[in-house]
Protein backbone atom coordinates (compact mmCIF):
# COMPACT_ATOMS: atom_id res chain seq x y z
CA UNK A 1 0.00 0.00 0.00
CA UNK A 2 1.29 3.53 -1.01
CA UNK A 3 0.44 6.77 1.24
CA UNK A 4 -0.03 9.39 -1.09
CA UNK A 5 2.47 10.64 -2.17
CA UNK A 6 4.36 14.31 -0.94
CA UNK A 7 7.32 14.74 -3.72
CA UNK A 8 9.61 17.93 -2.91
CA UNK A 9 9.84 19.76 -5.80
CA UNK A 10 11.65 23.40 -6.20
CA UNK A 11 11.84 24.22 -9.32
CA UNK A 12 15.52 24.86 -11.13
CA UNK A 13 14.41 28.39 -12.37
CA UNK A 14 12.77 29.62 -8.98
CA UNK A 15 16.29 28.41 -7.35
CA UNK A 16 18.08 30.49 -9.50
CA UNK A 17 16.11 33.84 -9.83
CA UNK A 18 16.42 33.73 -5.93
CA UNK A 19 20.22 33.19 -5.77
CA UNK A 20 20.66 35.75 -8.91
CA UNK A 21 18.53 38.28 -7.16
CA UNK A 22 20.07 37.37 -3.89
CA UNK A 23 23.47 38.65 -5.49
CA UNK A 24 22.66 41.68 -7.12
CA UNK A 25 20.89 42.98 -4.14
CA UNK A 26 23.76 42.36 -1.94
CA UNK A 27 27.40 41.80 -3.71
CA UNK A 28 29.78 44.34 -4.21
CA UNK A 29 31.11 44.63 -8.36
CA UNK A 30 34.96 44.25 -8.76
CA UNK A 31 35.77 47.29 -10.84
CA UNK A 32 39.01 45.72 -12.29
CA UNK A 33 36.42 42.87 -14.45
CA UNK A 34 33.47 44.10 -16.71
CA UNK A 35 30.48 43.79 -15.42
CA UNK A 36 29.39 40.92 -17.94
CA UNK A 37 32.81 38.58 -17.02
CA UNK A 38 31.44 38.98 -13.48
CA UNK A 39 28.03 38.58 -14.06
CA UNK A 40 28.77 35.11 -16.51
CA UNK A 41 31.22 33.90 -13.51
CA UNK A 42 28.79 35.02 -10.66
CA UNK A 43 25.85 33.47 -12.71
CA UNK A 44 28.53 29.99 -13.29
CA UNK A 45 28.45 29.46 -9.63
CA UNK A 46 24.61 29.70 -9.04
CA UNK A 47 24.18 27.16 -11.93
CA UNK A 48 26.58 24.81 -9.56
CA UNK A 49 24.40 25.22 -6.71
CA UNK A 50 21.52 24.71 -8.36
CA UNK A 51 22.76 21.74 -9.57
CA UNK A 52 23.72 20.91 -6.42
CA UNK A 53 20.09 21.98 -4.59
CA UNK A 54 18.44 19.37 -6.88
CA UNK A 55 20.55 16.27 -6.47
CA UNK A 56 20.13 16.94 -2.45
CA UNK A 57 15.88 17.68 -3.34
CA UNK A 58 16.30 14.42 -5.73
CA UNK A 59 17.89 12.41 -2.28
CA UNK A 60 15.29 13.49 -0.41
CA UNK A 61 12.55 12.62 -2.71
CA UNK A 62 13.89 9.02 -3.12
CA UNK A 63 13.94 8.61 0.67
CA UNK A 64 10.12 9.52 0.79
CA UNK A 65 9.79 7.30 -2.06
CA UNK A 66 11.61 4.48 -0.42
CA UNK A 67 9.79 5.00 2.85
CA UNK A 68 6.07 5.18 1.38
CA UNK A 69 6.94 1.90 -0.02
CA UNK A 70 7.45 0.11 2.39
CA UNK A 71 5.25 -2.55 3.33
CA UNK A 72 2.58 -1.54 5.98
CA UNK A 73 3.18 -3.90 8.89
CA UNK A 74 -0.28 -5.28 10.74
CA UNK A 75 -0.47 -6.64 13.63
CA UNK A 76 -2.98 -9.50 14.35
CA UNK A 77 -5.79 -7.32 15.77
CA UNK A 78 -4.91 -4.55 14.69
CA UNK A 79 -8.07 -2.25 13.09
CA UNK A 80 -7.80 -2.46 9.13
CA UNK A 81 -6.46 0.43 7.61
CA UNK A 82 -9.10 3.06 6.03
CA UNK A 83 -7.95 2.78 2.91
CA UNK A 84 -7.77 -0.79 1.91
CA UNK A 85 -6.50 -0.51 -1.84
CA UNK A 86 -3.96 -1.94 -3.65
CA UNK A 87 -4.87 0.69 -6.63
CA UNK A 88 -4.95 -2.43 -8.57
CA UNK A 89 -7.81 -3.32 -10.98
CA UNK A 90 -11.30 -2.59 -10.12
CA UNK A 91 -14.40 -3.59 -8.71
CA UNK A 92 -16.24 -6.51 -10.70
CA UNK A 93 -19.34 -5.81 -12.36
CA UNK A 94 -22.62 -7.36 -11.40
CA UNK A 95 -22.68 -9.49 -14.74
CA UNK A 96 -18.86 -10.26 -14.06
CA UNK A 97 -20.06 -12.07 -10.83
CA UNK A 98 -22.67 -13.47 -12.34
CA UNK A 99 -20.77 -15.01 -14.64
CA UNK A 100 -18.69 -16.54 -11.75
CA UNK A 101 -21.97 -17.81 -10.08
CA UNK A 102 -23.04 -20.91 -12.14
CA UNK A 103 -23.64 -23.45 -8.85
CA UNK A 104 -26.65 -25.27 -9.02
CA UNK A 105 -27.94 -26.79 -5.44
CA UNK A 106 -29.77 -29.49 -4.80
CA UNK A 107 -32.61 -27.43 -3.35
CA UNK A 108 -33.10 -26.14 -7.27
CA UNK A 109 -31.77 -22.87 -6.17
CA UNK A 110 -29.51 -21.75 -8.92
CA UNK A 111 -30.81 -23.73 -11.92
CA UNK A 112 -30.89 -21.70 -15.04
CA UNK A 113 -34.26 -21.89 -17.33
CA UNK A 114 -33.98 -24.10 -20.11
CA UNK A 115 -35.19 -28.05 -21.40
CA UNK A 116 -33.35 -30.62 -23.57
CA UNK A 117 -34.81 -33.91 -24.25
CA UNK A 118 -33.11 -37.46 -24.38
CA UNK A 119 -32.96 -37.62 -28.00
CA UNK A 120 -31.14 -34.37 -28.44
CA UNK A 121 -29.10 -35.44 -25.36
CA UNK A 122 -28.04 -38.60 -27.08
CA UNK A 123 -27.15 -36.36 -30.09
CA UNK A 124 -25.16 -33.79 -28.06
CA UNK A 125 -23.46 -36.41 -26.27
CA UNK A 126 -22.20 -38.63 -29.06
CA UNK A 127 -20.90 -35.57 -29.61
CA UNK A 128 -19.11 -33.97 -27.46
CA UNK A 129 -19.17 -37.26 -24.72
CA UNK A 130 -18.61 -40.04 -26.25
CA UNK A 131 -15.17 -39.69 -27.24
CA UNK A 132 -14.19 -40.54 -23.60
CA UNK A 133 -17.15 -41.72 -21.76
CA UNK A 134 -18.21 -43.96 -24.77
CA UNK A 135 -21.80 -43.78 -26.14
CA UNK A 136 -23.53 -45.32 -23.23
CA UNK A 137 -21.76 -43.88 -20.75
CA UNK A 138 -19.89 -47.18 -20.42
CA UNK A 139 -16.35 -45.56 -20.54
CA UNK A 140 -13.76 -45.62 -22.81
CA UNK A 141 -10.70 -46.75 -21.10
CA UNK A 142 -10.23 -45.87 -18.04
CA UNK A 143 -12.14 -42.49 -18.36
CA UNK A 144 -14.82 -42.30 -15.84
CA UNK A 145 -18.24 -44.89 -16.37
CA UNK A 146 -21.80 -42.56 -16.41
CA UNK A 147 -24.04 -45.56 -15.78
CA UNK A 148 -24.53 -48.57 -14.69
CA UNK A 149 -23.10 -50.11 -11.15
CA UNK A 150 -26.78 -50.42 -9.81
CA UNK A 151 -26.57 -52.90 -6.13
CA UNK A 152 -22.55 -52.71 -6.16
CA UNK A 153 -21.91 -50.27 -3.76
CA UNK A 154 -21.90 -53.32 -1.11
CA UNK A 155 -19.48 -54.97 -3.27
CA UNK A 156 -15.84 -54.77 -2.89
CA UNK A 157 -15.46 -53.14 -5.98
CA UNK A 158 -17.97 -50.78 -6.12
CA UNK A 159 -18.75 -48.91 -9.29
CA UNK A 160 -20.21 -45.50 -8.41
CA UNK A 161 -21.99 -43.56 -11.09
CA UNK A 162 -24.72 -40.74 -11.50
CA UNK A 163 -27.55 -43.48 -11.28
CA UNK A 164 -25.99 -45.60 -8.53
CA UNK A 165 -23.91 -43.10 -6.34
CA UNK A 166 -24.81 -39.63 -7.13
CA UNK A 167 -26.64 -38.33 -4.11
CA UNK A 168 -28.59 -35.07 -6.61
CA UNK A 169 -29.35 -34.45 -9.81
CA UNK A 170 -28.48 -30.96 -9.09
CA UNK A 171 -24.66 -32.28 -8.92
CA UNK A 172 -24.59 -33.63 -12.59
CA UNK A 173 -25.83 -30.35 -13.95
CA UNK A 174 -23.09 -28.49 -12.38
CA UNK A 175 -20.70 -30.40 -13.18
CA UNK A 176 -21.14 -31.29 -16.83
CA UNK A 177 -22.07 -27.63 -17.12
CA UNK A 178 -19.08 -26.24 -15.27
CA UNK A 179 -16.33 -28.79 -16.17
CA UNK A 180 -17.11 -30.79 -19.11
CA UNK A 181 -16.40 -31.50 -21.66
CA UNK A 182 -12.92 -32.04 -20.25
CA UNK A 183 -11.11 -29.32 -21.62
CA UNK A 184 -13.38 -27.51 -23.43
CA UNK A 185 -15.49 -26.84 -20.59
CA UNK A 186 -18.59 -24.07 -20.34
CA UNK A 187 -18.83 -24.31 -24.00
CA UNK A 188 -22.13 -25.87 -23.67
CA UNK A 189 -25.32 -24.11 -23.65
CA UNK A 190 -27.95 -24.45 -20.78
CA UNK A 191 -30.75 -26.48 -23.49
CA UNK A 192 -27.65 -28.48 -24.28
CA UNK A 193 -27.01 -29.38 -20.52
CA UNK A 194 -30.51 -30.10 -19.84
CA UNK A 195 -30.74 -32.17 -22.89
CA UNK A 196 -27.27 -34.33 -21.79
CA UNK A 197 -28.64 -34.85 -17.99
CA UNK A 198 -31.97 -36.11 -19.25
CA UNK A 199 -29.67 -38.52 -21.66
CA UNK A 200 -27.40 -39.67 -18.79
CA UNK A 201 -30.75 -40.46 -16.79
CA UNK A 202 -32.15 -42.13 -19.21
CA UNK A 203 -28.64 -44.42 -19.74
CA UNK A 204 -28.95 -44.94 -16.37
CA UNK A 205 -32.55 -46.27 -16.33
CA UNK A 206 -34.10 -43.66 -14.59
CA UNK A 207 -36.67 -42.28 -17.54
CA UNK A 208 -38.23 -43.32 -20.71
CA UNK A 209 -36.39 -42.24 -23.72
CA UNK A 210 -39.41 -39.51 -24.64
CA UNK A 211 -38.58 -37.85 -21.34
CA UNK A 212 -37.78 -34.44 -21.28
CA UNK A 213 -36.03 -32.77 -18.29
CA UNK A 214 -36.64 -28.43 -17.93
CA UNK A 215 -36.54 -26.24 -14.80
CA UNK A 216 -39.73 -27.17 -13.43
CA UNK A 217 -39.47 -30.81 -13.34
CA UNK A 218 -36.41 -30.93 -12.59
CA UNK A 219 -36.77 -31.12 -8.58
CA UNK A 220 -38.58 -33.71 -9.04
CA UNK A 221 -36.05 -36.27 -10.02
CA UNK A 222 -34.93 -38.25 -7.25
CA UNK A 223 -31.34 -39.95 -7.98
CA UNK A 224 -32.14 -43.71 -5.76
CA UNK A 225 -29.06 -43.54 -3.47
CA UNK A 226 -29.89 -39.77 -2.08
CA UNK A 227 -31.39 -41.47 1.10
CA UNK A 228 -28.18 -43.22 1.59
CA UNK A 229 -26.39 -40.01 2.11
CA UNK A 230 -26.72 -38.76 5.51
CA UNK A 231 -25.05 -35.48 7.71
CA UNK A 232 -22.11 -36.00 9.26
CA UNK A 233 -22.71 -36.41 12.57
CA UNK A 234 -19.30 -36.96 14.25
CA UNK A 235 -18.81 -33.30 15.25
CA UNK A 236 -21.43 -34.20 18.22
CA UNK A 237 -20.87 -37.84 18.64
CA UNK A 238 -17.30 -39.21 18.11
CA UNK A 239 -16.12 -35.68 19.14
CA UNK A 240 -16.83 -35.34 22.31
CA UNK A 241 -15.81 -38.60 23.43
CA UNK A 242 -12.21 -37.63 22.37
CA UNK A 243 -12.77 -33.78 23.45
CA UNK A 244 -11.89 -34.32 27.14
CA UNK A 245 -8.52 -32.81 27.71
CA UNK A 246 -5.34 -35.33 27.87
CA UNK A 247 -3.18 -35.51 30.68
CA UNK A 248 0.37 -33.84 29.49
CA UNK A 249 2.15 -34.38 33.06
CA UNK A 250 2.39 -36.11 36.01
CA UNK A 251 -0.51 -38.92 34.79
CA UNK A 252 1.28 -41.94 36.62
CA UNK A 253 3.17 -41.84 39.87
CA UNK A 254 5.73 -44.05 38.52
CA UNK A 255 6.43 -46.59 35.33
CA UNK A 256 7.85 -49.16 35.79
CA UNK A 257 8.92 -51.48 33.16
CA UNK A 258 7.67 -55.25 33.99
CA UNK A 259 8.94 -56.98 31.03
CA UNK A 260 10.91 -56.42 27.18
CA UNK A 261 8.90 -57.02 24.54
CA UNK A 262 11.93 -59.29 23.08
CA UNK A 263 12.20 -61.57 26.38
CA UNK A 264 8.48 -61.93 27.02
CA UNK A 265 8.50 -62.73 23.34
CA UNK A 266 5.86 -60.53 21.88
CA UNK A 267 7.76 -59.67 19.07
CA UNK A 268 9.23 -63.22 17.09
CA UNK A 269 12.06 -63.05 15.73
CA UNK A 270 12.71 -62.81 12.65
CA UNK A 271 15.80 -64.92 11.92
CA UNK A 272 13.96 -67.60 14.12
CA UNK A 273 15.57 -70.62 12.95
CA UNK A 274 12.91 -73.29 11.79
CA UNK A 275 13.96 -76.31 13.69
CA UNK A 276 11.67 -78.65 12.68
CA UNK A 277 12.27 -77.77 8.85
CA UNK A 278 16.33 -78.50 9.03
CA UNK A 279 16.46 -81.12 11.78
CA UNK A 280 13.59 -83.57 10.27
CA UNK A 281 14.68 -83.09 6.40
CA UNK A 282 16.18 -86.19 4.57
CA UNK A 283 18.64 -83.69 2.87
CA UNK A 284 20.69 -84.27 6.63
CA UNK A 285 23.12 -86.95 5.50
CA UNK A 286 24.22 -88.32 8.90
CA UNK A 287 22.92 -88.40 12.49
CA UNK A 288 26.21 -86.36 13.14
CA UNK A 289 24.86 -83.09 10.84
CA UNK A 290 21.50 -83.48 12.59
CA UNK A 291 22.85 -82.92 15.98
CA UNK A 292 25.31 -80.00 14.39
CA UNK A 293 21.96 -78.35 13.49
CA UNK A 294 20.39 -78.28 16.23
CA UNK A 295 23.13 -77.31 18.21
CA UNK A 296 23.01 -74.14 15.57
CA UNK A 297 19.12 -73.37 16.22
CA UNK A 298 19.26 -73.82 19.89
CA UNK A 299 22.42 -71.31 19.65
CA UNK A 300 19.81 -69.20 17.87
CA UNK A 301 17.19 -69.71 20.58
CA UNK A 302 19.94 -69.15 23.24
CA UNK A 303 19.28 -65.41 21.79
CA UNK A 304 16.48 -65.04 23.96
CA UNK A 305 18.11 -65.81 27.19
CA UNK A 306 21.81 -64.08 26.34
CA UNK A 307 20.42 -60.92 27.55
CA UNK A 308 20.28 -62.38 31.13
CA UNK A 309 22.84 -65.71 31.05
CA UNK A 310 26.24 -66.41 29.74
CA UNK A 311 27.76 -69.76 28.93
CA UNK A 312 30.86 -71.49 28.48
CA UNK A 313 34.15 -71.40 30.54
CA UNK A 314 34.78 -68.21 32.96
CA UNK A 315 31.24 -67.24 32.07
CA UNK A 316 30.04 -64.61 34.42
CA UNK A 317 26.97 -63.89 36.23
CA UNK A 318 24.19 -61.06 34.56
CA UNK A 319 21.08 -60.25 36.19
CA UNK A 320 20.69 -64.59 35.80
CA UNK A 321 22.94 -67.73 37.06
CA UNK A 322 25.65 -68.49 34.51
CA UNK A 323 24.48 -71.59 32.82
CA UNK A 324 28.07 -73.05 32.49
CA UNK A 325 27.72 -76.88 32.38
CA UNK A 326 23.98 -76.59 33.58
CA UNK A 327 22.84 -80.14 32.71
CA UNK A 328 23.94 -82.21 34.97
CA UNK A 329 24.59 -79.20 37.74
CA UNK A 330 22.55 -79.00 41.14
CA UNK A 331 19.86 -76.65 40.60
CA UNK A 332 20.28 -73.42 42.42
CA UNK A 333 24.17 -73.87 43.07
CA UNK A 334 25.68 -71.27 40.93
CA UNK A 335 28.49 -69.99 43.85
CA UNK A 336 27.72 -66.32 44.18
CA UNK A 337 24.39 -65.99 42.61
CA UNK A 338 21.38 -64.49 44.87
CA UNK A 339 18.67 -66.95 44.03
CA UNK A 340 15.24 -66.64 45.05
CA UNK A 341 14.16 -68.99 47.55
CA UNK A 342 12.77 -71.93 44.99
CA UNK A 343 15.60 -72.17 43.69
CA UNK A 344 17.50 -72.00 47.19
CA UNK A 345 15.50 -75.10 48.73
CA UNK A 346 15.78 -77.27 45.14
CA UNK A 347 19.05 -76.46 46.20
CA UNK A 348 18.66 -78.44 49.55
CA UNK A 349 16.83 -81.06 48.02
CA UNK A 350 19.92 -81.81 45.68
CA UNK A 351 17.91 -81.68 43.06
CA UNK A 352 19.30 -81.67 39.50
CA UNK A 353 19.05 -80.17 36.33
CA UNK A 354 18.49 -83.32 33.80
CA UNK A 355 17.34 -82.80 30.09
CA UNK A 356 13.71 -83.35 31.15
CA UNK A 357 13.51 -81.21 34.40
CA UNK A 358 15.19 -78.45 31.74
CA UNK A 359 12.56 -79.07 29.39
CA UNK A 360 9.74 -78.80 31.25
CA UNK A 361 11.19 -75.44 32.91
CA UNK A 362 12.09 -73.86 30.21
CA UNK A 363 8.06 -74.53 28.72
CA UNK A 364 6.95 -73.15 31.61
CA UNK A 365 9.38 -71.61 34.16
CA UNK A 366 6.76 -70.10 36.89
CA UNK A 367 4.58 -73.40 36.79
CA UNK A 368 7.37 -75.76 36.92
CA UNK A 369 9.55 -73.87 39.68
CA UNK A 370 6.37 -71.80 41.08
CA UNK A 371 8.39 -68.56 43.24
CA UNK A 372 11.02 -68.73 40.56
CA UNK A 373 12.22 -65.00 39.90
CA UNK A 374 13.70 -65.44 36.30
CA UNK A 375 11.12 -63.28 34.39
CA UNK A 376 10.42 -65.25 31.31
CA UNK A 377 7.79 -66.71 29.66
CA UNK A 378 8.85 -70.06 28.63
CA UNK A 379 9.69 -71.32 25.06
CA UNK A 380 6.23 -72.67 22.98
CA UNK A 381 7.76 -74.53 20.50
CA UNK A 382 9.24 -78.00 20.98
CA UNK A 383 11.36 -77.91 18.64
CA UNK A 384 12.86 -74.44 20.05
CA UNK A 385 13.23 -76.73 23.97
CA UNK A 386 15.44 -79.55 22.11
CA UNK A 387 17.49 -77.45 20.48
CA UNK A 388 18.41 -74.78 23.03
CA UNK A 389 18.95 -78.16 25.79
CA UNK A 390 21.09 -79.27 22.96
CA UNK A 391 22.91 -76.05 22.48
CA UNK A 392 22.95 -75.65 26.54
CA UNK A 393 25.08 -79.36 26.37
CA UNK A 394 27.31 -78.52 23.64
CA UNK A 395 28.48 -74.59 25.11
CA UNK A 396 29.18 -75.17 28.49
C1 LIG B 1 -11.47 -35.70 -23.17
C2 LIG B 1 -12.21 -36.62 -22.39
C3 LIG B 1 -13.56 -36.20 -21.86
C4 LIG B 1 -14.62 -35.68 -22.53
C5 LIG B 1 -14.71 -35.36 -24.00
C6 LIG B 1 -15.66 -35.53 -21.56
N1 LIG B 1 -15.25 -35.94 -20.34
FE1 LIG B 1 -16.36 -36.07 -18.67
N2 LIG B 1 -14.75 -36.64 -17.65
C7 LIG B 1 -13.49 -36.78 -18.14
C8 LIG B 1 -12.56 -36.94 -17.05
C9 LIG B 1 -11.06 -37.08 -17.15
C10 LIG B 1 -13.33 -36.91 -15.87
C11 LIG B 1 -12.80 -37.01 -14.43
C12 LIG B 1 -12.40 -35.63 -14.02
C13 LIG B 1 -11.93 -35.57 -12.61
O1 LIG B 1 -12.13 -36.52 -11.85
O2 LIG B 1 -11.36 -34.54 -12.25
C14 LIG B 1 -14.68 -36.77 -16.28
C15 LIG B 1 -15.73 -36.75 -15.40
C16 LIG B 1 -17.03 -36.63 -15.78
C17 LIG B 1 -18.16 -36.80 -14.89
C18 LIG B 1 -18.05 -37.18 -13.42
C19 LIG B 1 -17.94 -38.68 -13.32
C20 LIG B 1 -17.80 -39.17 -11.90
O3 LIG B 1 -18.43 -40.17 -11.56
O4 LIG B 1 -17.03 -38.55 -11.14
C21 LIG B 1 -19.27 -36.56 -15.62
C22 LIG B 1 -20.69 -36.61 -15.12
C23 LIG B 1 -18.84 -36.25 -16.97
N3 LIG B 1 -17.46 -36.31 -17.02
C24 LIG B 1 -19.68 -35.93 -17.99
C25 LIG B 1 -19.23 -35.56 -19.24
C26 LIG B 1 -20.11 -35.03 -20.25
C27 LIG B 1 -21.60 -34.90 -20.11
C28 LIG B 1 -19.33 -34.76 -21.33
C29 LIG B 1 -19.74 -34.14 -22.62
C30 LIG B 1 -20.38 -32.88 -22.52
C31 LIG B 1 -17.97 -35.13 -21.00
N4 LIG B 1 -17.96 -35.57 -19.71
C32 LIG B 1 -16.92 -35.03 -21.87
C33 LIG B 1 -13.15 -36.76 -19.47
C34 LIG B 1 -13.95 -36.33 -20.48
C1 LIG C 1 14.99 -61.81 32.00
C2 LIG C 1 16.17 -62.57 32.34
C3 LIG C 1 16.17 -64.04 32.00
C4 LIG C 1 15.96 -64.66 30.81
C5 LIG C 1 15.58 -63.97 29.48
C6 LIG C 1 16.20 -66.04 31.00
N1 LIG C 1 16.51 -66.27 32.28
FE1 LIG C 1 16.96 -68.02 33.08
N2 LIG C 1 17.14 -67.19 34.89
C7 LIG C 1 17.01 -65.87 35.17
C8 LIG C 1 17.12 -65.66 36.58
C9 LIG C 1 17.03 -64.32 37.31
C10 LIG C 1 17.31 -66.92 37.15
C11 LIG C 1 17.37 -67.22 38.61
C12 LIG C 1 15.97 -67.58 39.02
C13 LIG C 1 15.70 -67.63 40.50
O1 LIG C 1 16.61 -67.42 41.28
O2 LIG C 1 14.53 -67.85 40.80
C14 LIG C 1 17.32 -67.84 36.05
C15 LIG C 1 17.51 -69.20 36.19
C16 LIG C 1 17.68 -70.08 35.16
C17 LIG C 1 18.08 -71.44 35.29
C18 LIG C 1 18.37 -72.11 36.56
C19 LIG C 1 19.86 -71.97 36.80
C20 LIG C 1 20.32 -72.66 38.03
O3 LIG C 1 21.42 -72.30 38.42
O4 LIG C 1 19.64 -73.53 38.54
C21 LIG C 1 18.15 -71.95 34.05
C22 LIG C 1 18.51 -73.36 33.67
C23 LIG C 1 17.78 -70.91 33.14
N3 LIG C 1 17.50 -69.79 33.84
C24 LIG C 1 17.78 -71.07 31.78
C25 LIG C 1 17.35 -70.11 30.91
C26 LIG C 1 17.24 -70.27 29.48
C27 LIG C 1 17.69 -71.51 28.71
C28 LIG C 1 16.74 -69.14 29.00
C29 LIG C 1 16.40 -68.81 27.54
C30 LIG C 1 15.57 -69.75 26.83
C31 LIG C 1 16.55 -68.24 30.09
N4 LIG C 1 16.91 -68.85 31.24
C32 LIG C 1 16.10 -66.95 29.98
C33 LIG C 1 16.82 -64.87 34.26
C34 LIG C 1 16.52 -65.09 32.93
Amino acid sequence: MLRSRSALTLPACGVFGLLVGAYFAFGLPDPSISIREQAAAKLEMIQIEVAATQSRIDAINLKIYEVESRPVKLNLGDPLPEKQSYELGRKARAEEVLSWDIDVRADGSGLPEGSGDVWTGEEVFAENCAACHGDFGEAIGRWPVLAGGHETLIEENPVKTIGSYWPYLSTVYDYVYRAMPFGYSQSLSHDDVYAITAYLLYLNDLVDDDFELNYENFKSVRLPNENNFYLDDRATTEHVAFAVQPCMSNCKAEVEITARARIVDVTPDEEQFEVTALAGTSSVASPGDAKALLVDAGEKVFRKCKSCHAIGAGAKMKSGPHLTEIIGRKMGSATGFGYSSAFKSAAQEDRVWDEAAMAAFLAKPKAYMPGTKMGFVGLKKADDIDAVIAYLKEAG
